[in-house]
């Protein structure tokens, strides 16, 4: 697949970005570079990682882009559709649709697909609120595992099963982020989450996935620590956890190759568990005004981040939150806000590849292969 040769524009490209990132890019470059693979995805599997991003059911009624989401991506997640605010039009009814529309593209064009999220204290709906209390939230909870989970059983790569369980900042000694699903079952509904996810489909990849873990900071190493007791206590206790999703939403200017980060990563693999980068994107602080300058901040961003992120073999899919910033979640946040336009992603608004592509490419050629594709748990 994707074997055709380079359109003229995609191959100058290329060649322009090899020469952008230096003399030492070229070597990799193959005689003709008409023959080299096109897409991220078999830079990616040549190594034995899949490469994906988020899509949404409103992306994918833009032909250009989800002909380019079919070329580049080996997975695919749901950016919403899966939440239950999109799953949960009242607490009696369940609505598949728009998930079940990803899930056909994904199969269709075949990408792997994978679950997000069935916990979390973000995207509930309207009635959670007035419906949700201490007596009943541990039934609504598992009832929701198990139906979800149920519907995609033996379709799915992996599912997030619990998402930004920690926020440091609450100041519990434990690091719990305090949410409802706290407030209302206590710490143990993770684990709970996860036998329920277990029992619903016992060969998907279960996966906690977290966010901040990467900066070289205070509050992201107590993170860190708040994370690592709870996957060793989960391990040690057989709780059906099978991988650590790191979110990789990160800046181009902070430090996310850290010794502290690197040592985090080590134990996490030393429990055995798969690491899913699951929702990169690189904002910077736009401190320049040059759309150049900042594009290849953000791509070496993603050279060193990816480069060091591959080093674990226990690292086995990255996924991009998107591909384009035509819809980048980011463009509604912040800065974007003052008319400076965000550039977080591999192609820009008018789906042309940014240098970030080329670094992405890089990162893969250059990385140690592995034997699996984190196909199983
Ligand atoms: C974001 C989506 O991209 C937005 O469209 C939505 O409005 C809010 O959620 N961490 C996560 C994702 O786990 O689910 C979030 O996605 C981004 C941060």
């Amino acid at each position: 697949m994707n074997s055709q040769p380079a359109s003229p524009t995609r191959r100058n490209f290329l060649v322009g970005a090899a020469t952008m990132l230096g003399a030492g890019a070229m070597g990799i470059f193959p005689a003709s570079a008409a023959d080299a693979p096109e897409s991220l995805r078999e830079y990616a599997a040549k190594k034995g990682v899949l490469f994906g991003s988020a899509i949404s059911n409103l992306q994918l009624r833009d032909a250009p882009y989800s002909s380019l989401l079919s070329e580049q991506c080996g997975i695919a997640v749901p950016e919403n559709a899966l939440k239950w605010a999109a799953l949960r039009p009242t607490l009696a009814s369940f609505d598949f649709s728009a998930g079940d529309a990803l899930f056909q593209f994904a199969h269709f064009n075949n990408m792997l697909f994978r679950g997000h999220t069935l916990v979390w204290e973000q995207a509930l709906p309207k009635w959670f609120q007035m419906t949700v209390n201490s007596v009943n939230a541990r039934q609504i909870m598992l009832d929701h595992i198990s139906q979800v989970v149920r519907h995609y059983a033996g379709k799915m790569h992996s599912w997030d099963v619990v998402n930004e369980a920690y926020r440091i900042e609450d100041g519990r000694p434990d690091g719990l982020k305090v949410t409802p699903w706290l407030q209302f079952i206590g710490p143990e509904y993770i684990e709970m989450a996860f036998h329920a996810a277990h029992e619903a489909d016992p060969d998907a990849m279960l996966v906690y996935n977290e966010n901040w873990l990467e900066p070289d900071d205070a509050i992201a190493e107590k993170k860190r620590q708040s994370v690592l007791a709870m996957l060793t206590n989960f391990r040690k206790r057989n709780v059906p956890i099978h991988a650590l999703g790191t979110q990789s939403h990160i800046y181009a200017e902070t430090n996310t190759t850290g010794p502290n980060y690197k040592r985090f990563l080590e134990q996490v693999s030393d429990l055995g568990l798969t690491i899913l980068v699951t929702e990169m994107d690189i904002r910077d602080k736009q401190s320049n005004t040059d759309l150049g300058t900042r594009d290849r901040l953000i791509a070496k961003q993603y050279y060193d981040y990816l480069s060091f992120m591959l080093q674990f073999k226990a690292l086995t899919a990255v996924l991009t939150w998107g591909l384009t910033d035509r819809y980048t979640w980011l463009a509604q946040a912040g800065s974007a806000a003052k008319g400076v336009p965000v550039r977080p992603l591999p192609y820009d608004e008018d789906l042309q590849p940014t240098p970030s592509w080329n670094a992405i490419r890089r990162a893969f050629e250059e990385a140690p292969g592995r034997s699996s594709r984190g196909g199983s748990a």
